[in-house]
């Protein structure tokens, strides 16, 4: 008798521990991580109607602070990486990133990474961290176009709309993604085109990969682009990258700054020419001397769409240049960075900026 009660108090032991991890499992919240670097969504101005404000002057804790519908969706924990404005992000800070991001992913239980940063070079930020992070998990950058402390600051919503994408389980395996005004955005694409609108972000060439609606994402294509797992970059070991300028072309321009950029030992430059990647003839002259010097040359295009396209009216074969294709010149110089930690020759970084 007294074995026949043992063992059913056993068994309803195991049924009773059995459903309240069943129920814990189901109401416990994903983690996402949110890691903070300035940028206009923490800046701050004298009021909220003032046109001036100063980037970068909270911290993340009042970021999540301002939106408490936060914790519905996730369990959060905030890090602050840096507090700057982006036109002073640097690639230090890009490894930095990328060797904490990776670092969190390797957690089980973190569901994935928000970035918020400001909007002047996220989309460098993302597109660095679309080629160097090692998970496929989501890693979502956002920002914002209008300080925390403005009338109708845009901030909040996006913070909030980069969570819920993380969150959501459709989101693994898109590729680090930037999120504003309810747009999802690959990396690999992703452009800042306007000053001031809260909807600068486009993606010119494919168009968004997805939008937020009512909490969720609502996927309509995926990037076609190697990325994250598939990406064969790995920065784990790296505290600097080479070096690579850019070099924008326009009439009269000349070869000035290819040589002053030669004369500083940059181990790569992205022209962006006019056109299809066009430089004027004394630039097209200094750029081949810098070649067949060994210095990697990319030709891009100043324009807002378009590829850049190999041996057009350029003969990139007999110079030894590689053609950026759909990458724009800030987007390019990340890949030839990247490039340079593997290979120096034009036609093995040609094949990259294919398929990157
Ligand atoms: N200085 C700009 C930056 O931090 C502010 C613009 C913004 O974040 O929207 O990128």
């Amino acid at each position: 008798m007294i074995h026949f009660l043992s063992r059913s108090f056993l068994f309803s032991a195991i049924v009773l521990l059995l459903s309240t991890t069943f129920l814990a499992a189901q109401t416990q919240k994903p983690t996402v991580y949110i890691l903070a670097t300035g940028g206009t969504i923490a800046g701050t101005g004298s009021s909220s109607t003032a046109a001036q404000y100063k980037p970068g002057d909270i911290g993340v804790e009042l970021l999540l602070a301002a939106v408490p519908e936060l914790s519905e969706i996730a369990e959060v924990k905030g890090e602050q990486v840096v507090n700057i404005s982006s036109q002073d992000m640097t690639t230090q800070i890009w490894l930095s990133l990328a060797h904490r991001i990776n670092e969190i992913l390797l957690q089980e239980h973190v569901a994935g990474v928000v970035i918020t940063h400001g909007t002047d070079t996220q989309e460098e930020t993302a597109y660095f961290l679309n080629l160097t992070v090692k998970s496929h998990k989501p890693v979502v950058l956002t920002g914002s176009m209008r300080p925390s402390t403005a009338l109708s600051a845009d901030g909040p919503r996006n913070l909030y709309n980069a969570v819920a994408c993380v969150v959501a389980p459709e989101s693994k395996g898109q590729g680090v993604m930037l999120l504003m005004d309810d747009r999802i955005l690959s990396a690999d694409d992703v452009s800042k085109t306007h000053t001031l609108n809260v909807s600068t972000f486009q993606s010119p060439n494919y168009g968004p990969i997805g939008y937020m609606y009512d909490g969720k994402p609502i996927f309509i294509r995926s990037s076609h682009k190697r990325h994250s797992l598939h990406s064969e970059f790995d920065v784990s070991t790296l505290n600097d990258l080479p070096r690579v300028e850019i070099i924008m072309g326009y009439a009269g321009a000349n070869d000035l700054f290819i040589r002053a950029a030669v004369q500083a030992g940059v181990k790569g430059i992205v022209y962006a020419g006019v056109g299809n990647g066009n430089a004027p003839a004394a630039a097209l002259e200094a750029l081949a001397a810098a070649a067949q010097q060994g210095i990697a040359v990319v030709r891009s295009s100043r324009l807002p769409s378009g590829p850049s396209t190999q041996g057009n009216e350029v003969d990139d074969n007999r110079l030894g240049f590689a053609a950026s294709w759909m990458l724009n010149p800030q987007k390019a110089r990340v890949l030839l960075m990247l490039a340079l930690t593997k290979t120096t020759d034009y036609q093995e970084i040609q094949r990259m900026f294919w398929e990157y």
